[in-house]
């Protein structure tokens, strides 16, 4: 049996204990099921594939969108939960709150049952390898489900909706069409990252479950949105670059137009990628490889590395529409999220595609004005700051805190401009109604992997500071809160904690 088959074979056997659980606490407590859930796309995705799994078996539910699952969130459940007696569900974070979670709620006179179902690091687990981690998994039997018990690691593997969905396809077996929606959320939390974006780890499980119901089709295709006009596609690609022509899209037109390719479609708009058939997609291939090759003396099987991708196409979704599309249907519930909109995110993974779907459209639009602006003033403005071995930002008040992760994202996972991949970035964003920064740190694989860990940098840097609030998150991308008095000291922290992490004395 290989390792994934192992994993899931134990992921199951605890699957079917908990169900059993869950099913005798709603039983005995005769109330509904409250569901927490991440604003980002992984957590939308949880929430929606639980409360799907919910409907279908007729346990009535209710789910809130938190933007993260801190102390004093933990305090306000506490009290909410205290006359409904709900069962509670925490998905796509909990596990690095679950101490907390155990004092809170599992008071005497309280005890309230509840459910994590996460794929972040635990409390006080620094590293996938922390010895710590069997404990916490015996301990934590039949409520507590997550990724690092079974050797998977959350961060790359699998994601929260992944869990939840295994979880739902062992309520029901007929959940297995959820499969696509785990694959949402893996996306969403750059979970692709395999050669050619492909899924590993558990993720590929889900992948193969989506494809033998016919749901997803994998194709190969240009590393463009296949939705937007592809002058415009190919400009905006935070992947490809060619100079002298992404900057500017009637050049871009000229360009395609040059290869002989009709660029007007039939209303007199722009052909997109998806209306080019495979000879006009050879076509532009053969051009961008040749252009970027000749201006940039770069080698064409490095270019087509990053030209060439798996796209994931989901099958019962229109041609052209965000949602037939894996990377843009999780954009597009980023957006829902990451604007106050976390219910129309939830509504259209569970299936809308009318009111909901509409609206996140309208709000889309302005998601993407958003993060072109914060990304050109960060470059324009010089607003990266830098210390020996991390570099940082404040997001003032051009950038909110509910995008300045999105942005620290954007910045180091798909290169969107001039950042040092060698030093992590940690974006800072006042909060409108406290007064703290909230931080967002992310990191490049390339220094993952001589070391760097900013969950636990984070945290260490906390510890360090004398600071109380929680954080974490996973290696390459965690976060947290800091009083503005304190951020000084945090991030020279920080500093410290990345230089220990890098081995260099
Ligand atoms: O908030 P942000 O997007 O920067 O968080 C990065 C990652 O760290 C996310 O997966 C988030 O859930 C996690 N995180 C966490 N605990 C916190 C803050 C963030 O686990 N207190
Ligand atoms: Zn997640």
């Amino acid at each position: 049996m290989n390792s994934i088959n192992r994993s899931l074979k134990l992921l199951n056997s605890d699957l079917s204990e908990t169900k059993k659980w869950f099913l005798e606490c709603l039983q005995e407590l005769g109330t509904s099921v409250h569901i927490y859930t991440h604003l980002d796309a992984d957590g939308l995705s949880s929430g929606a594939i639980l409360g799907k799994a919910f409907y279908r078996e007729n346990i009535p539910f209710q789910i809130s969108v938190l933007r993260q699952l801190e102390r004093e969130e933990i305090v306000k459940i506490v009290n909410e939960t205290q006359d409904t007696k709900s069962f509670l569900i925490f998905s796509d974070f909990g596990s690095g709150q679950y101490l907390e979670l155990i004092q809170k709620l599992n008071t005497k006179d309280g005890n309230n049952p509840f459910l994590i179902l996460d794929h972040h690091l635990p409390q006080n687990i620094s590293t996938k390898d922390d010895e710590n981690i069997k404990e916490i998994y015996i301990n934590s039997r039949p409520w507590h489900i997550n990724p690092y018990f079974y050797d998977v690691d959350g961060s790359r593997e699998i994601s929260g909706a992944g869990v939840c969905y295994f979880f739902a396809k062992m309520l029901n077996e007929k959940n297995i069409d959820l499969s696509t929606i785990a694959l949402v959320g893996a996306t969403g939390d750059i979970q692709s990252q395999g050669p050619n974006n492909s899924f590993i780890g558990l993720n590929s499980t889900i992948l193969e479950h989506a494809i033998t119901k016919d749901l997803v089709e994998v194709i190969n295709d240009l590393n463009f949105s296949p939705i937007k006009p592809l002058n415009e596609a190919i400009s905006y690609s935070s992947d490809i670059h060619l100079p002298g022509l992404s900057e500017n899209t009637s050049k871009m037109l000229k360009f395609l137009q040059s290869l002989g390719i009709l660029m007007e479609n039939s209303e007199g708009g722009i052909r997109t990628l998806n209306d080019l058939n495979q000879d006009e997609k050879q076509k532009v291939s053969s051009a961008i490889i040749e252009y970027i090759s000749l201006k940039l003396d770069i080698e064409p099987s490095e270019i087509i590395k990053k030209l060439i991708i798996n796209r994931y196409i989901l099958k019962n979704e229109l041609v052209g529409s965000e949602l037939h599309d894996l990377k843009e249907f999780s954009y597009l519930l980023n957006s829902c999220g990451r604007s106050n909109n976390g219910s129309l995110g939830i509504a259209i993974a569970m299936g809308d595609r009318r009111m909901a779907y509409n609206k996140a459209k309208d709000h889309l639009i302005n998601y993407r004005k958003s993060l072109v602006q914060s990304l050109s003033w960060l470059q324009e403005k010089n607003k990266i700051q830098y210390k020996d071995y991390i570099q940082f930002f404040f997001g003032e008040n051009i950038i909110p805190e509910n995008i300045i992760g999105t942005i620290a994202s954007m910045l180091i996972f798909s290169k969107s401009g001039d950042i040092d991949l060698s030093k992590p970035v940690f974006g800072c964003a006042k909060r409108k109604d406290e007064e703290v920064y909230k931080i967002s740190g992310r990191a490049h694989e390339s220094i993952v992997k001589k070391g760097v860990n900013l969950s636990e940098a984070i945290r260490e840097a906390l510890e360090l500071s004398n600071l109380k609030a929680l954080g974490g998150g996973h290696p390459p991308a965690a976060g947290t809160k800091v009083p503005i008095d304190k951020i000084d000291i945090f991030l020279e922290n920080c500093n410290i904690v990345i230089k220990k992490q890098l081995g260099i004395k």
